[in-house]
C-alpha cells in the first residue's frame, strides 16, 4: 500500500480535536481496517451520493454542494480503481480515506458530507449493499452449476450405478438420479441466499452513531435510492446488527457442506478402486515424484474448504456474543470472515460447475461394481412379500439366507440359478429370476422420488421448471 503525507501527521484528522497526543503506532496497526474495507470503496462512494443527494433535497445542504461532492466522490472512486489512490492507515478506514480525499479535491464543503450520519451506520451499510450484490453473484451461480447438474441426468437419466448408504453397496439407482440430489441441495441453498437477502435489505444509513438524529433527514428516499425495500425500524438494532453476515455465513456453510460431500464423492469416484468417473484433466494435478499421479486436487481443496468457511462463521458469531448494544469495535473483526466466505464460495462453485460439466462417467465399472454387494437383495424380499404373502421380516431373513448362499458360491444373486433360490424358498418359480436383475430393479422404483428412469425424466422437467425458469 502506498503511504500518504498524513502518515507523518500528528493528530487525526478526523477525531483528533479532543486529543493531545497522537496515536501509538503500535494501535494504529490494530485499528486500521482500511487494508481490507478498502473493498467496500464503490459501495460507501454509492451509499454518500445517496446521503448527499437526500441531505440537499431536505435543504440541509445546498444543491450546488452536493454536485460538488457528487463529482468529488465520482473523481475519487476513478482513483480507486485506477490504482492511483493513497490509503493512509491513520485514516483507519475506507470511510475515513475517502472523506479525507473528499476534502482535498473539493475543500471545505466535503466536511459537510458527514452531517447526520456516523460511521456505524454508514458501515453497516456499506456491507449490506456489497454482501447483496455478492448474494445475487453466489445465487446466479448455484443456478447455472444446477443446470450444468441437470443436463448431466439427462444425458445419464438411465445409466445404472450403485447407490450406498455406509459407503456400502445399498440399491442400484440411476445416475442421473444421483445428479438430481446434488440439484435439491444447491436449491434449498439458493431459497436460503434470498431469503438471507430479503431480511438484509433494509437500510441502517440515518440511524446515525446510535440514537438516530435531529436533522430532518428522509430515510426514505435514501432507501429508495440504494435499492433498500426500507429503511431499519430501530437505530440502536441497525447499527448493532451483523445477523445479516452471520445467516449469509451459515447459508455459505451449508453450501460448502454440499460441495464437500459432492467433492468427496468425486475423489472416490476418480479413485483407481472405484474407477466410477474420469475427472477433466485439466481440473487434477500431477505429482512431483510419482509420474503416473493424476490427483483430484480441484475435488479435494473443495472438500477442505468448509474448515475455513465454518470458521468463518464461528468467528463472527463469537465475536458478537455478548457485545453490549450498540456498536463495538469489536465488530470490525466482521469484514474479513465475510470476504474470505463470498471469495472462497464463489471459486467453489465455479470449479465445481467446470468440473462436473467436462465428467466422464465409466458405466462399465459403475456395472461391475453393481455385480458385487447384491444390489437387488431387497428386491428379492419384496418379491417373496408380494407373491408369497410372506411377512416382509422373514422374508428378509429367507433373502440373508439366500445372499449367503452366493456369497458362498462367490457370485451375484443375478447369476444363482432358480434350484439354488428353491433350496431356501422351495415355493419360488421362474418370476423370482427378473426382480434379480439390476435394470428391473431400477425401472421399478416408480414411487414419487424415486430412481426409475421415467421418474428421473419427469424429475428433470420439473427441475427445469422449478429451478431454472424465471
Ligand atoms: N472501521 C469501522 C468498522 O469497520 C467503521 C466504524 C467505526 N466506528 C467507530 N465508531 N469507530 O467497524
Amino acid at each position: 500500500m502506498k503511504k500518504s503525507s498524513l502518515d507523518k501527521q500528528k493528530n487525526n484528522k478526523m477525531w483528533g480535536g479532543r486529543f493531545s497526543t497522537s496515536p501509538s503506532e503500535l494501535i494504529e496497526e490494530l485499528n486500521s481496517s482500511i487494508q481490507f474495507d478498502q473493498i467496500l470503496y464503490i459501495e460507501d462512494i454509492e451509499g454518500s451520493i445517496a446521503h448527499s443527494e437526500m441531505l440537499s433535497e431536505q435543504n440541509i445542504i445546498s444543491k450546488k454542494e452536493f454536485l460538488s461532492i457528487k463529482s468529488g466522490l465520482e473523481q475519487i472512486k476513478k482513483e480507486i480503481s485506477n490504482n492511483e489512490f493513497n490509503f493512509s492507515t491513520k485514516l483507519e478506514d475506507i470511510h475515513m480515506n475517502i472523506e479525507n480525499r473528499l476534502v482535498e479535491i473539493i475543500g471545505d464543503i466535503g466536511k459537510k458530507l458527514h452531517t447526520a450520519r456516523s460511521r456505524n451506520d454508514q458501515v453497516a451499510t456499506d456491507i449490506k449493499l456489497w454482501l447483496r450484490k455478492k448474494i445475487d453473484v453466489i445465487e446466479l451461480s448455484l443456478k447455472n452449476l444446477q443446470r450444468t447438474l441437470i443436463e448431466k441426468s439427462e444425458k445419464y437419466y438411465d445409466l445404472l450405478m450403485p447407490g450406498y448408504t455406509h459407503l456400502q453397496v445399498g440399491q442400484p439407482v440411476t445416475f442421473g438420479h444421483h445428479m438430481l440430489a446434488y440439484v435439491e441441495m444447491f436449491g434449498r441453498d439458493r431459497g436460503r441466499l434470498l431469503d438471507c437477502r430479503k431480511r438484509m435489505n433494509e437500510l441502517p444509513l440515518g440511524s446515525a452513531a446510535l440514537a438516530g438524529t435531529s436533522y430532518p433527514i428522509d430515510r426514505h428516499f435514501v432507501a429508495d435510492k440504494l435499492g433498500f425495500s426500507k429503511p431499519t425500524e430501530n437505530s440502536m438494532d441497525a447499527v448493532a446488527d451483523r445477523d445479516f453476515a452471520i445467516e449469509f455465513m451459515s447459508a455459505s456453510s451449508l453450501i460448502a457442506i454440499h460441495l464437500s460431500r459432492f467433492a468427496e464423492e468425486l475423489v472416490i469416484w476418480s479413485s483407481d478402486r472405484f474407477n466410477f468417473v474420469k475427472l477433466p484433466e485439466n481440473f487434477t494435478t500431477g505429482s512431483s515424484i510419482m509420474p503416473q499421479k493424476r490427483n483430484p486436487d480441484a475435488a479435494e481443496l473443495i472438500r477442505a474448504k468448509p474448515g475455513r468457511i465454518f470458521g468463518n462463521l464461528i468467528s463472527l458469531m463469537t465475536v458478537l456474543k455478548g457485545l453490549p448494544m450498540t456498536y463495538g469495535k469489536d465488530m470490525q473483526e466482521d469484514k474479513e470472515p465475510i470476504i474470505d466466505t463470498v471469495k472462497n464460495i464463489e471459486l467453489c462453485i465455479l470449479n465445481m460447475e467446470a468440473m462436473i460439466g467436462d465428467i466422464e462417467p465409466i458405466p462399465e465399472k459403475m456395472m461391475e461394481a453393481l455385480q458385487e454387494g447384491f444390489p437387488t437383495a431387497t428386491d428379492l424380499a419384496d418379491y417373496l412379500v408380494k407373491n408369497l404373502k410372506i411377512p416382509f421380516r422373514e422374508a428378509h431373513h429367507l433373502t440373508g439366507k439366500i445372499v449367503l448362499l452366493a456369497e458362498t458360491k462367490m457370485t451375484s444373486l443375478e447369476n444363482l440359478t432358480l434350484e439354488d433360490i428353491q433350496s431356501v424358498v422351495p415355493k419360488v418359480d421362474l418370476t423370482v429370476l427378473d426382480v434379480l436383475k439390476i435394470q428391473n430393479s431400477v425401472s421399478s422404483r416408480t414411487s414419487y422420488g424415486g430412481t426409475a428412469p421415467k421418474n428421473v425424466l419427469k424429475a428433470i422437467k420439473n427441475a427445469k421448471k422449478r429451478f431454472l425458469e424465471g
